[in-house]
């Protein structure tokens, strides 16, 4: 007790002085979608990326069960042959240990994501204020996961950097697995279960053309939770994946919905100085 307060004095993480303390979570446990927490982002048109889904506003989202289940249907809306559903989260965190528990789909072309959007455009356009993948996958690569941090110029001038795409022994369309990423003031880690699988430095000028004034913006503002599943486009280049999915293909996707069982947000207790960060790491880390 007495070493730990001391620690703690100093400056310094002793025995349990400090550690990520859970600040928000969602469980899914009731029976629908808890909208103090979630709002609907509609609409098609490809978002960009030339996809092909259309997000509905209530017609493809489940909370049963204990999860929240975002189901793509062959459907025609808005001028698009697919439907889903796309939730933003209405509060929003700087900095964070932000885990989602999911099961992800399995089926051609259909591309879940688990993701950070910022709550404000304070440094311009997408991206200059940036964006945090947390985890991207094609359903029909079940063993892979990425995380991506977007940044600099505006579109079309955006860059990013992050894991590319990273095998795991794990079909993770099969199982429930926590997607984690840690976000500090100088550092952005990536993990699957715990083990973290890649890190960027963020205390460095990001600034490819983007007004920041100092290291670390545009990841420096409240981002807010995306969990989305589209179908298709720019993901899916044809020389890699092959021609597009057609309705009669999607018509036997094996499993066309992403599952989460919840998403929680831990932060650093006190705000004190998160110098201890591989303590997490786990001991098979590599
Ligand atoms: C919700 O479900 C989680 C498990 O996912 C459980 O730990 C928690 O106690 C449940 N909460 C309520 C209010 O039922
Ligand atoms: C992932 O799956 C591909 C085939 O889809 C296989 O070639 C690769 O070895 C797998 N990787 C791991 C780490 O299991
Ligand atoms: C970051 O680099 C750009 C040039 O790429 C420069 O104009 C800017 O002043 C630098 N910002 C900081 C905070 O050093
Ligand atoms: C990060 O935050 C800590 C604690 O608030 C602070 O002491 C440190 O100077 C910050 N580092 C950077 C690079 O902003």
């Amino acid at each position: 007790m007495l070493v730990t307060i001391v620690l703690a004095l100093m400056g310094v993480c002793g025995p349990a002085s400090c550690d990520w303390v859970e600040v928000w979570r969602d469980d899914f446990n009731g029976s629908s979608l808890n909208l103090n927490n979630w709002k609907f982002e509609t609409g098609g048109g490809g978002w960009g990326n030339n996809e092909l889904e259309y997000y509905t506003n209530d017609q493809n989202v489940d909370v049963s069960n204990g999860a929240l289940t975002i189901t793509v249907k062959v459907e025609n809306n808005g001028g698009q042959s697919y439907t889903s559903s796309r939730l933003n989260s209405i509060p929003a965190w700087t900095y964070g240990y932000f885990q989602a528990r999911a099961k992800l789909p399995k089926g051609q072309d259909l591309w879940p994501a688990i993701w950070l959007y910022p709550q404000s455009d304070t440094y311009g356009g997408w991206a200059a204020s940036g964006e945090i993948d947390i985890m991207e996958y094609r359903g029909q690569v079940v063993n892979t996961t990425e995380g991506t941090l977007w940044y600099g110029a505006q579109s079309p001038n955006q860059v990013s950097m992050g894991s590319g795409d990273t095998a795991f022994f794990y079909d993770f369309s099969a199982d429930y697995h926590v997607f984690g990423m840690q976000w500090t003031n100088t550092s952005i880690s990536w993990l699957v279960d715990g083990q973290q699988y890649y890190t960027i430095n963020i205390n460095q000028n990001l600034s490819n053309g983007a007004p920041y004034t100092a290291n670390g913006q545009p990841f420096d503002k409240p981002f807010y939770w995306v969990l989305n599943v589209a179908v298709g486009g720019d993901y899916f280049p044809a020389n890699v994946y092959g021609p597009p999915v057609t309705t009669t293909q999607a018509s036997q996707w094996p499993q066309p919905y992403l599952q989460i069982d919840y998403v929680s947000v831990s932060q650093w207790q006190n705000n004190g100085p998160q110098r201890n960060l591989q303590r997490f790491r786990p001991r098979n880390f590599q």
